[in-house]
């Protein structure tokens, strides 16, 4: 077979969680990484907060645990929770050994400790206010010198091939399909392990904080191979964006109220402190209601983000990207308020793993925002995810590592067949489609949802989703194409999860089920297995 590669692991994905497996497997065999955009591309790189981790003396492991299981709102994995608090520190460690500039005290070797919202302790281990920047050009550095790590940059995954493309049942993962962006071929990428760390789905929403390569990809195609899916319902709605028509949904770090900044109406008035007593340092899912209450009650477009009651000196020292970046658009933060707004920003729901980050297809994996490993519950604490992708980069690894010997090399997968397509005619559909599919998600399954607004979004969602694969059939693979399907069939698993959950838990908020359910209904919802070939949940 002429258009096929082989390796010992894929990793699809480079951001944190992608980059770590693959660190420290290299040693182990021969990896290919993929990357739909250059390598840094990803939510990784604009993390902003930082890496929380137990450093100080007065916290403890426990209380990191409590913290967590608080925000997540009964639904967070207690085991899995102490698991990655307890692995929090020796990730910090790996990162520092492996070159990340992590700010520190003055003069001093201990790292300088932000706080942020649902932390009940400074923790946040961070490098300034660009702490994913500092994360993933170290891990890419690290990357593009390890002699055993293929990196293929504009490569997009398109499906998993599992045994049932060669003809063996559903059985084992043996890589995937991958679409090269530059030369527009399909090729077979086949490995003995396929570990997915695609990231999040923030572009199903209209406005987001995540850049243009979160749409999602691996959860639905996890889901496509018959993976369960989890509390995709629990969409984290990030309080402070930047309000500006250019700004592209510039996020304005927690820090920043970790550090005394006040959310004010628009005629000076902090409005928190009545909807929470920890006002600012809520959870996310709290302030963010909170924020979209007001807006709402008022018809005010934003509400407003003041620190310019701390010294100037200090802001420009703690956040000088976010000082640059908001004066770039004529804000003087050090002077003036900030006007900022909700915008997605996390997807605490994905492919459900185990300990070791093993999907339900056999020699599957699923790290970093992709999954579900039951650490975020209904609501993700701040600073919790890039802590995630470490440790279980380190867990999917070791247990990679432990299997290698055992585990055959793949079989030779049919080849992507395009004998039947055309080129399309009609670009204007797939654009249109992606601007309806991020709008009715925008306006009908967002930070107060109902089931007549979610009735709305399914309807619309089962109209494109059958309109989105007839299309898909019919012409060659485009990268927009390939992820407005993927788009389509997330938005499909949102819709039917916030469907499932009757009540108000963490991150969802139903208008027709307002109070948290006490008896059965606080559980996960799971979605799946589904073994059908391009088709999405009704
Ligand atoms: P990503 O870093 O998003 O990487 C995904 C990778 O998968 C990319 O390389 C992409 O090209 C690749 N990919 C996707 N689909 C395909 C495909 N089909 N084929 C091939 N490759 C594919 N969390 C914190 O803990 N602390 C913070 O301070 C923080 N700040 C944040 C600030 C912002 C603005 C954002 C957006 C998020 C922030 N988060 C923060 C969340 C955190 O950054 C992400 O959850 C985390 O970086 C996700 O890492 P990842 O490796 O799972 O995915
Ligand atoms: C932030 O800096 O506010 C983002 C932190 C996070 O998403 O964890």
């Amino acid at each position: 077979m002429g258009n096929q590669l082989t390796f010992d692991v894929l990793v699809i994905g480079s951001g944190a969680a992608g980059l770590s497996v693959a660190l420290q497997l290299a040693d182990s065999g021969q990896v290919a990484v993929l990357s739909k955009d250059t390598l840094s591309e990803g939510a990784t790189f604009y993390a902003q907060g930082g890496v929380s981790a137990v450093r100080d003396a007065g916290d403890s492991v426990e209380s990191h645990v409590q913290d967590t299981l608080e925000a997540g709102a009964g639904l967070c994995r207690e085991e899995v929770v102490r698991y990655v608090v307890q692995n929090g520190p020796a990730s910090v460690q790996w990162l520092d050994r492996i070159g990340v500039n992590f700010t520190r005290e003055p003069g001093g070797s201990e790292y300088h400790l932000h706080q942020e919202g649902g932390h009940s302790h400074r923790r946040i281990v961070h490098s300034a206010d660009a702490t994913g920047r500092a994360i993933e050009t170290t891990l890419e550095d690290q990357a593009r010198r390890h002699p055993n790590i293929g990196l293929f940059e504009h490569h997009v995954a398109v499906d998993l091939i599992t045994g049932r493309h060669v003809g063996a049942g559903n059985g084992r993962c043996l890589g995937a399909y991958v679409f090269n962006r530059k030369s527009g071929r399909v090729s077979v990428f086949r490995a003995r392990f396929t570990v997915l760390a695609t990231g999040g789905a923030g572009k199903v929403y209209l406005y987001t904080s995540n850049p243009d390569i979160c749409t999602g990809d691996g959860i639905a195609m996890a889901w496509r191979a018959g993976c369960r899916i989890a509390n995709m319902e629990f969409i984290q709605f990030h309080p402070t964006c930047l309000f500006h028509a250019a700004a592209k949904s510039f996020l304005i770090s927690e820090a920043l109220r970790g550090e005394g900044a006040h959310l004010l109406l628009p005629d000076g008035a902090r409005f928190m402190p009545h909807f929470d007593a920890r006002a600012e340092l809520a959870p996310r899912d709290i302030v963010a209601r909170a924020i979209d209450h007001e807006m709402k009650r008022l018809g005010s477009e934003c509400v407003y983000l003041d620190i310019s009651h701390r010294p100037a000196d200090f802001i420009i020292e703690h956040f000088p990207t976010i000082y640059a970046r908001c004066l770039q658009y004529g804000f003087d933060i050090t002077r003036q308020r900030i006007p900022v707004v909700p915008a997605a920003h996390y997807t605490c729901g994905g492919v459900m793993i185990d300990l070791h980050g093993r999907a339900d297809v056999e020699c599957l994996y699923a790290i970093g925002e992709v999954s579900c490993s039951g650490l975020h519950g209904a609501n993700r604490m701040a600073s919790n995810s890039l802590l995630e992708c470490v440790v279980f980069g380190s867990a999917a690894a070791a247990d990679i590592r432990a299997r290698m010997a055992g585990v055959p090399p793949p079989p030779p997968a049919p080849e992507w067949d395009e004998s039947q397509v055309s080129d399309s005619d009609e670009e204007v559909v797939v654009a249109h489609n992606w601007e309806e599919i991020r709008r009715f998600m925008w306006d009908y399954v967002g930070i107060v949802r109902s089931n007549k607004r979610l009735q709305r979004a399914r309807n619309r969602a089962r109209l494109l989703r059958a309109e989105i694969q007839d299309y898909y059939g019919n012409f060659r693979l485009t990268n927009d194409l390939i992820e407005l399907r993927n788009l389509a069939d997330v938005a499909g698993l949102i819709v039917e999860s916030a469907f499932l959950r009757r009540e108000s838990r963490g991150l969802h908020y139903s208008l027709d089920y307002p109070a948290a359910d006490r008896g059965t209904l606080a559980r996960d919802t799971v979605l799946g297995p589904k073994l059908r070939d391009g088709r999405s949940p009704d």
